[in-house]
């Protein structure tokens, strides 16, 4: 422990100068914003509204984040899933203990994740849409509390509503793309989807610390409820300032996240976030972690690749690659995490 200014500072929550939060974040131009209602007003066999297609062309281009209201997930839905996600970080720490995640297998709870090394300073419970018993050598197994009661079913029955909402996006993104909308759907059928409920407690020092560190998203995308609160941030594009995403009531934002780079060929990039943290509020967020299955190797797509626009990627396996973000998330590593990068062609 260091005192700075009086207060008590764990160092391993302290984050390089550069990547400290400035105390103002602007929240003007904000992310696109996106109704979805034209998707479930009309009948069956409606066609997609070009406008809405090139708007969400434009913010997976220009942002590679947004958010979407008139979603079709239910309300209701959406606050029991909250409401259940602080009743969980609500019970005592022995309590939660009882589903903490170790080596062997990384879901359930956990109080110490580490983003570029960094501690961050939340609480987190990870569980999986498809239990699986070994994949590339990860165990896909819940764990899951016996109180709340009715928790798990709750959550299990938000994160279906959650996946509908998902595959959606990912058919307006194939659009987009000049492909058939269901073109990316084969490479979910054994999906590694994780869903992730984060608790960002009040914090002393959030000129220091982060709730979660810069980092971009490894798998296609996330879609991520948060509250009222208020603390993500995304590195905006066109001039690299952080700019906050100020908190929607019933909406969702969406990231475009590594794997839809790879695939896009670089159309889309993937992008930075982090969040902060305040003195005061209790924040709770819940992201979904939308992947494909582990035997898939990445690659830009054929389609989108030509003559005069080379593959920028040499393929990699996913579930090598999440495994390893698995590793390094669980403990802190004395090398730098594994990124696209390392497998951009020069
Ligand atoms: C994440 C993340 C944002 C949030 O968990 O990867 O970016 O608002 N979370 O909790
Ligand atoms: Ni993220």
């Amino acid at each position: 422990m260091a005192m700075v200014h009086g207060v008590q500072v764990d160092p391993a929550f302290v984050q390089a100068p550069e990547h400290r939060p400035k105390a103002a974040i602007s929240d003007a131009d904000g992310v696109p914003l996106i109704d979805l209602s034209p998707l479930f007003s009309g009948s069956a066999g409606d066609t997609i509204p070009a406008t809405l297609l090139s708007e969400v062309e434009v913010a997976c281009r220009d942002w590679g984040f947004f958010q979407v209201i008139n979603h079709g997930v239910p309300l209701e839905l959406l606050k029991n899933a909250e409401a259940a996600e602080k009743e969980f970080f609500t019970l005592p720490e022995e309590e939660k203990l009882k589903v903490r995640r170790d080596e062997a297998n990384r879901f359930g709870y956990y109080e110490s994740e580490h983003t570029k090394n960094v501690r961050d300073w939340k609480r987190i419970f990870d569980f999986v849409l498809q239990e699986r018993l070994d994949v590339t050598g990860l165990v896909l197994k819940n764990r899951w509390p016996e109180v709340p009661v009715g928790f798990r079913e709750t959550i299990e029955e938000y994160a279906k509503c959650v996946e509908k909402l998902a595959f959606i996006i990912l058919e307006l993104i194939s659009l987009t793309l000049n492909l058939p909308p269901k073109r990316l759907n084969a490479f979910f059928e054994e999906q590694t989807t994780f869903v992730r409920l984060n608790h960002y407690p009040p914090c002393p020092y959030p000129d220091l610390a982060l709730g979660v560190g810069h980092h971009k998203d490894s798998g296609a995308l996330t879609v991520l409820y948060q509250d009222s609160v208020g603390g993500l941030d995304v590195k905006r594009q066109s001039d690299g300032e952080w700019v906050r995403v100020k908190p929607i009531p019933n909406s969702f934002v969406i990231n475009v996240g590594d794997i839809i780079q790879v695939w896009s060929n670089d159309k889309y990039l993937s992008a930075e976030h982090r969040v902060s943290v305040n003195t005061e509020r209790d924040r709770f967020s819940i992201p979904f972690f939308f992947n494909p299955a582990s035997n898939i190797d990445v690659r830009p797509l054929p389609e989108l690749v030509e003559d005069g626009n080379p593959g920028k990627y040499k393929e990699y396996n996913w579930g090598e690659f999440f495994k390893r973000r698995m590793d390094s998330d669980f403990k802190k590593l004395e090398v730098e995490n594994i990124q696209i990068d390392h497998f951009k062609r020069t």
